[in-house]
């Protein structure tokens, strides 16, 4: 799993001794690494990216925070991009790639396949290549910076985000978070330090790459995708160059990957990934605003005053 210390190679040990350490929310020891804290596993993934990975031209990587919508915005860019070889008006007879895996062994995470499985060969996935990853901007593998590959960011509220978090970490860690108050949780979160933090840097990195570069990076919310799913699959497609697609097969699409449809599936409600994960801890509540049963107000405030302060002036908003 991610969070353990297994396999790590000798490079990665003697760098590991080298970076700033901290014991924290989540695991009980953790490195920054290129301004973001990691974990050994997680690190030596995103080495072996940073390396190995050659991208081509017509990639699409999916690009998030850890709990953005990572698992939704997968289906649906799997869905849309494969609409020809697996038509989504077939789901209803029980056809469709989705119904019968989960969204993350259709789309392989980079960094994560890159630790559990060093051999994996990703010049035999078909084309487009579909990838997902967390790693920020700045730490890209080269080529994906160089190449005209697309990238999809989905970014969410950081309260929902930080919450879902919270929620997922008690079912991934328990030991490590059992007596972890949620006041010093939100704290790290705030100042950045946890896995896969500071949530700041990599949403504004990506949204300026996005202002920069709006046909290389497209930067989409959790928020937009729920309230206007179908034009924001619209949005993607044409992003894509996917060409014309229908509203019929945009709402069919909707549908497919909805909370409820993916949630309701045995494979997501069953189901394991390779490294043990159960796949039901990717559905939890599917909603915007949820986080009002977990933070309290004065907790909710913290991160809006920080969330200020690290968007002032970006234009970016929640
Ligand atoms: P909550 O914990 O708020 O419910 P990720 O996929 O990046 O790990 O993010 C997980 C979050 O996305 C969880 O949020 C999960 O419930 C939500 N989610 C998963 N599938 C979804 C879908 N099809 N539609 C909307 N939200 C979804």
């Amino acid at each position: 799993d991610y969070l353990g210390d297994k396999d790590l190679t000798q490079e990665t040990r003697d760098l590991i001794s080298s970076l700033p350490s901290e014991k924290g929310w989540l695991v009980s020891q953790m490195y920054q690494y290129q301004g973001r804290w990691q974990t050994q596993a997680l690190l030596q993934g995103t080495l072996k990216c940073q390396k190995h990975f050659e991208a081509k031209d017509s990639d699409i990587i999916l690009v998030t925070n850890p709990k953005s919508g990572t698992t939704w915005l997968k289906a649906l860019v799997f869905a849309l991009i494969n609409r020809h070889k697996f038509p989504v008006s077939s789901s209803s007879s029980g056809n469709h790639p989705l119904l019968v895996t989960n969204p993350h062994l259709l789309v392989p995470f980079l960094e994560g396949v890159y630790y559990e499985s060093p051999d994996f060969d990703f010049s035999e996935l078909p084309s487009p290549r579909l990838m997902n990853t967390h790693i920020s901007h700045f730490s890209l593998p080269e080529s994906v910076k160089s190449s005209s590959c697309k990238i999809v960011y989905c970014c969410r509220n950081p309260k929902d985000m930080f919450v879902s978090l919270w929620h997922f970490g008690k079912k991934l860690a328990p030991e490590e978070t059992a007596d972890y108050p949620l006041e010093r949780a939100v704290e790290a979160f705030c100042e950045g330090k946890f896995i896969g933090g500071p949530f700041w840097d990599h949403v504004l990195e990506y949204w300026h790459a996005s202002r920069e570069n709006p046909s290389k990076v497209l930067f989409v919310t959790y928020e937009d995708l729920k309230k206007q799913t179908g034009d924001e699959i619209k949005r993607i497609a044409e992003f894509l160059g996917c060409g014309f697609i229908g509203d019929e097969e945009v709402s069919e699409i909707v549908k497919l990957c909805s909370f409820e449809s993916l949630s309701g599936l045995k494979v997501n409600r069953e189901g394991k990934l390779p490294n043990g994960m159960e796949t039901k801890a990717f559905f939890r509540k599917g909603e915007t605003g949820g986080w009002s049963d977990t933070l309290t107000d004065s907790l909710a405030e913290e991160i809006d005053r920080t969330m200020e302060e690290k968007f002032r002036g970006s234009g970016l908003k929640f």
